[in-house]
């Protein structure tokens, strides 16, 4: 047995256990909060929202997780001070832990404030830089989609495939408006001008995590979005991976925590919709 393998149950209780438990408590506080949240704060622009709710998440899944395994490193995204440079160096400072936990205690929060049923709770954990838990939920559907480093991915108990659309022409695409204005949401729009007259449709549903689980589930083909975070990422790269499709940056290379410029796809697409992001010079 690996010394990671071996590391991974802890009094009993599995990295993934603790994981899906966070999500599924966090969750299911967040969806009786929906409609009646207290407090509603702008952090980096006035198109980023945090609520009492996103914090209140965030402590839950920290405490959870600090009291199963306090030796562990945490990044959550309340924990970090707005905007893409803080994002950036909150990775940078724990980045070489051994065990660190990436949590986003709400994607899509512009969702949850609005009371359209599209956010999620998205919990990642990497063994020395490498993803090797990933748990995305939507408690409006009851959804959790679970994946493990090399045993595969699932939702609702059933194993994940990624779709089999060949090119972009016969595929379902989304993508994200980032709140950031200045840079990512121009670059994202010149992507969005690009590619929407090229695939079947684009989707835009306002939450990067959930976006991932749905091309890992095979509901979408692919997915793209300029100047996400580790936290929006990371558990659905996983997903991904586990369920035969392919995450990379929007240059090609290999997905790893630093990405902030993601491509994710079935695989088969990757190179088309790269292609076609360069081509428009939508690749951030
Ligand atoms: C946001 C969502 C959204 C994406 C933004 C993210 P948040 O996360 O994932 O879909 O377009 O770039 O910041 O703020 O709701 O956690
Ligand atoms: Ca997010
Ligand atoms: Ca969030």
């Amino acid at each position: 047995m690996s010394e990671q393998q071996n590391a991974s149950v802890v009094g009993s209780k599995s990295f993934t256990a603790v994981a899906i438990n966070c999500a599924a408590k966090a969750g299911e506080w967040i969806k009786t909060k929906l409609g009646n949240y207290a407090s509603l704060d702008i952090k980096y622009s006035s198109h980023d929202l945090v609520t009492e709710v996103d914090k209140g998440s965030e402590k839950l899944i920290r405490s959870l997780v600090l009291t199963h395994f306090p030796t562990h490193s945490f990044l959550g995204e309340e924990g970090v001070e707005p905007g893409p440079e803080a994002s950036v160096q909150a990775l940078a400072d724990v980045r070489e832990a051994e065990y660190l936990w990436i949590v986003d205690p709400i994607d899509g929060t512009t969702n949850f404030v609005h009371g359209f049923p599209f956010f999620c709770v998205s919990i990642a954990l990497a063994y020395k830089g490498e993803v090797i838990v990933g748990v995305v939920y939507d408690p409006m559907k009851d959804e959790l989609f679970v994946a493990e480093k090399g045993k595969g991915a699932y939702v609702h108990g059933k194993r994940m495939q990624v779709s089999g659309e060949e090119t972009l022409r016969g595929s379902l695409v989304a993508t994200g408006f980032p709140a950031d204005h200045h840079y990512a949401l121009p670059m994202n729009l010149k992507g969005v001008a690009a590619i929407a007259p090229q695939v079947r449709n684009l989707r835009v549903a306002g939450s990067a995590a959930l976006h991932m689980a749905y091309v890992a589930a095979g509901r979408l083909s692919g997915f793209w979005e300029i100047g996400l975070n580790s936290w929006d990422l990371a558990a659905g790269a996983l997903l991904i991976a586990e369920s035969g499709g392919v995450v990379t940056d929007t240059s090609g290379e290999p997905y790893h925590l630093g990405v902030r410029n993601v491509v994710a796809s079935n695989g088969k697409l990757q190179d088309e919709l790269i292609g076609a992001l360069a081509k428009a010079g939508a690749i951030g």
